[in-house]
């Protein structure tokens, strides 16, 4: 028979890889402090949107591999997928989820467990807020558990294949927990999977994000530079990136999502002295809404109504965590403005959502905030007259820019 694993946290990532080790044959517990979580997976339902999980949940709990509890119950296995949010002022990580949840399982182990970190933390945190918070309650534990940490890279929308076919960091604090982890990896991935020490692990999952926003920074740099020179920014990238060593990503309102905005503080407040291109980055990223604002300023300076075209971070999604489209339309509204919202991946919001065609009728100066696609087709000359503020480059057209 398989081991019994207990996945504590059934978020975007706890409850796939819940439901992926079910398939894969183990008997799996899930935990989540949240009742309609666990209600829900016991319904055999998923309680977020993500391609495939509504098929696996439902084969998962029918097999009856898989049931969902609020507190930690023994296993040979325990994996915590807890959230590691960024506090927004000192941009210190909140670990509060992660010690609390070794908290919860420390009363259920008897030695010889493996127990896995997933989620995304500072350098440390597997043998700090893991392992030492463990041994702390349970003394008589020293030397008997194995602790990895095993980072996840896959992306939400296609979380199912890649948690399954990307490559896995697999870090032990000792060669026998890598081990266990390697073995327990081995029997659902088809991915590589790259032994790594504990830390080595931690700072290369932050390493990946951090990368990934100072080369959004730099190419939302250049769109401001290429504003203030009258230069269409889409087309100067895609001429500079037929050079065989160049790559530029495209600029946007910012940078959303929960991990790019956020990761790179984990490592800027480690090494504070060491980080200006990091901390830098950020504040190029984090400026972003707020230059929106000030190019809607210039288009209306005193006031009228503005068509925001999505919050979601990133198009074709209705994900809005920490997303900068959010953020410009606070802003805007803050500042007086009389906003028309259109997300069409949302229902309801916190504010009235507008259908395309009647926001922008209405508006007298138009930003594109996220390049959904339900936006491409709008009717040219509903832009006549108004002003554009043109974000995602959706409409270069307007500008006189070559589409
Ligand atoms: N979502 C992503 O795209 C993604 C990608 C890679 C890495 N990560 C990392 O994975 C980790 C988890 O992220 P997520 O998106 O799945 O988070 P999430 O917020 O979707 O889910 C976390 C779950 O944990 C539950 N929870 C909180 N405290 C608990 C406790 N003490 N015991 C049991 N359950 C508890 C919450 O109720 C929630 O259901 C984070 O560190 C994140 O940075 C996320």
């Amino acid at each position: 028979m398989m081991s019994k694993v207990c996945v504590v946290g059934l978020g975007y990532m706890g409850l796939p890889m819940a439901a992926i080790l079910a398939r894969a044959g183990y008997e799996v517990v899930g935990v989540d402090i949240n009742p309609r979580v666990v209600e829900s997976v016991n319904c055999g339902e998923c309680p977020f949107a993500e391609t495939g999980m509504p098929e696996l949940v439902r084969e998962a709990h029918a097999s009856g591999r898989l049931k969902a509890v609020t507190a930690p119950e023994a296993a040979e296995v325990f994996v915590l997928s807890l959230p590691t949010p960024v506090d927004h002022v000192s941009h210190e990580a909140d670990m509060s989820f992660v010690v609390a949840g070794a908290q919860s399982i420390a009363a259920v182990l008897k030695g010889g467990e493996l127990v896995v970190l997933e989620s995304t933390s500072p350098i440390g945190a597997t043998r700090c807020d893991v392992k030492d918070v463990i041994e702390a309650l349970r003394p008589e534990l020293v030397g008997k558990v194995d602790y990895v940490f095993c980072p996840e890279r896959a992306i939400p929308g296609n979380t199912l294949k890649e948690m399954i076919g990307n490559d896995r960091l697999v870090g032990g604090l000792t060669p026998q927990a890598t081990a266990r982890g390697m073995a327990l990896y081995k029997s659902f991935c088809t991915g590589e999977l790259l032994e790594a020490s504990t830390e080595e692990a931690e700072m290369v999952k932050l390493v990946e994000n951090a990368s990934r926003d100072v080369q959004i920074a730099f190419a939302n740099e250049l769109s401001l530079v290429c504003d203030k020179l009258g230069l269409d920014v889409w087309n100067v990238i895609r001429l500079a990136n037929h050079h065989p060593r160049v790559n530029i990503l495209n600029p946007g309102p910012g940078v959303g999502g929960h991990c790019i905005a956020v990761d790179p503080w984990f490592i800027v407040k480690q090494a504070p002295e060491l980080t200006p291109l990091m901390q830098a980055a950020r504040g190029v990223n984090d400026n972003k809404p707020h230059w929106v604002v000030e190019k809607v300023k210039q288009a209306a300076p005193s006031g009228g109504k503005v068509a925001c075209l999505g919050l979601a971070y990133k198009p074709d999604v209705d994900d809005l965590r920490e997303s900068p489209s959010v953020e410009a339309v606070h802003v805007l509204v803050k500042q007086g403005y009389e906003v028309y919202v259109v997300e069409p991946h949302l229902t309801t919001w916190e504010m009235p959502l507008y259908g395309l065609e009647d926001a922008v009728k209405n508006a007298d100066v138009v930003v594109t905030l996220t390049g959904h696609s339900a936006f491409r087709n709008l009717d040219r000359s509903l832009l006549e007259g108004k002003g554009l503020v043109d974000t995602v480059g959706m409409y270069r057209w307007f500008h006189g820019f070559m589409n």
